[in-house]
């Protein structure tokens, strides 16, 4: 299937139009922001290593029963998916306390938590996408109960396969960010990315960060770390 039309420019990503009106192009771009765009820099080569490694995840979630938007990669940077309307609900999970969640508890990055916490947030760039809960979702009509519902077990159900998975090769799942959205039936699918952009990702054995806070926090290694999650991946 060949690009058409350009439809979207987001901050990681192009979306293109096919002649398939159900399907669109995703290109993974290399620039990445960080504190809603405030940072701006390149990694060389993420858009590849982030195509490979999200189509890795979304292949292993598709056969563990995941509705995801995954129709197939077509190259190196590209990969043709279906398209959704997406649902302006961010859902973060949460297995150990990193990022904003450690700020706002106070507690030390890297404290486990007992249960797997799950976040809403408003996808609105403008207003640096604030945390919600349930009752912003439905007064702001963002999704309505039963789309909450089905997101917030899906998001579980993917934390719980991730985790199981990526321990397997050495990795600690701390936290990620998910989008779902919907088809023109009113079905609802996984969308967007998993990936070291917009997951935290530590070495069990070192806790050493293997995502985008090397490039959030200046860390050095950016790339290195990129290529290891495919390397690891590919095992
Ligand atoms: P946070 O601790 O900054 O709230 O981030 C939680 C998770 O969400 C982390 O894995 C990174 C991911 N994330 C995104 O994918 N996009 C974003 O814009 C932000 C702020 C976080």
């Amino acid at each position: 299937m060949e690009k058409e039309k350009m439809i979207y420019e987001g901050k990681a990503k192009k979306v293109y139009s096919t002649n398939d009106a159900d399907k669109v192009i995703v290109e993974y771009k290399d620039d990445a922001t960080a504190f809603d765009g405030e940072k701006k820099g390149q990694i060389t080569e993420k858009g590849r290593l982030n195509a490979k490694i999200s189509t890795i995840l979304f292949e292993l979630l598709e056969d563990n029963g995941i509705p995801t938007h995954l129709i197939e990669k077509i190259n190196e940077t590209d990969v043709l998916v279906k398209k959704l309307d997406i649902i302006l609900v961010e859902v973060v999970m949460r297995n150990v306390a990193a990022g904003s969640l450690a700020k706002r508890l106070g507690l030390e990055e890297g404290t486990r938590l007992n249960k797997p916490v799950l976040e809403f947030y408003y996808k609105d760039d403008d207003l640096g996408d604030p945390m919600i809960n349930r009752y912003h979702v439905y007064a702001e009509e963002l999704a309505t109960k039963k789309q909450l519902d089905q997101i917030s077990k899906l998001a579980f159900k993917i934390n719980d396969i991730l985790v199981e998975f990526l321990a397997d090769k050495g990795i600690d799942l701390i936290d990620f960010k998910l989008e779902f959205g919907t088809d023109n039936k009113g079905k609802i699918y996984l969308g967007d990315e998993i990936s070291p952009d917009t997951c935290r990702f530590w070495d069990t054995k070192t806790q050493k960060k293997l995502d985008k806070d090397r490039f959030r926090r200046d860390l050095g290694e950016v790339e290195g770390a990129y290529h290891e999650i495919v390397r690891r991946l590919e095992k």
